[in-house]
């Protein structure tokens, strides 16, 4: 069954010129693009969508981060969406991740690791929906 994800090109991946090479890479492995934008996230929205995280060491340095530079959401869909994508990114450590993925090609390190998945189904709902209105996830394409 066709299921959705969250990506994310982060504010590194765009400030480093690779939001083409990234989409491709998506694209190639077979996830059909629903919703995309570039946004500058604020502080409040920064610190809702990593709300999560709040109590790690790391929470104030990623809002930072994430409030840095313009930064892409994409919703996708694809069979398995949520595992595949997460492979196709690897490990959230880039020195850890597989050749290939594109943490180990285009991230930094632990922090600037160029893009974010969704880790769940049901994250993936909540995380479109904090980017998308409904209306704006095209179906039924292509032809
Ligand atoms: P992401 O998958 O978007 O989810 C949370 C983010 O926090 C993660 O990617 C990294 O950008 C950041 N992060 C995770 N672990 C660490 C860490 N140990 N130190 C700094 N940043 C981290």
């Amino acid at each position: 069954m066709n299921n959705k994800t969250l990506a994310i090109i982060k504010p590194d991946a765009v400030n480093d010129n690779y939001i083409g090479e990234i989409i491709s890479l998506i694209c190639k492995a077979g996830f059909k693009i629903k919703a995309l934008k570039m946004i500058k996230l604020s502080q409040e929205a920064a610190k809702a969508f990593y709300e999560i995280h709040k109590n790690k060491p790391f929470y104030n340095d990623l809002v930072e981060y994430m409030t840095s530079g313009p930064c892409v959401p994409i919703a996708l869909e694809k069979e398995n969406a949520v595992e595949d994508y997460r492979k196709l990114i690897g490990a959230t450590d880039p020195a850890k991740a597989a050749e290939g993925t594109v943490r180990k090609l285009y991230a930094r390190s632990v922090q600037y690791n160029a893009v974010h998945g969704s880790d769940s189904d049901e994250n993936a709902a909540k995380e479109i929906a904090f980017f998308f209105a409904n209306k704006e996830l095209i179906e039924n394409y292509p032809a």
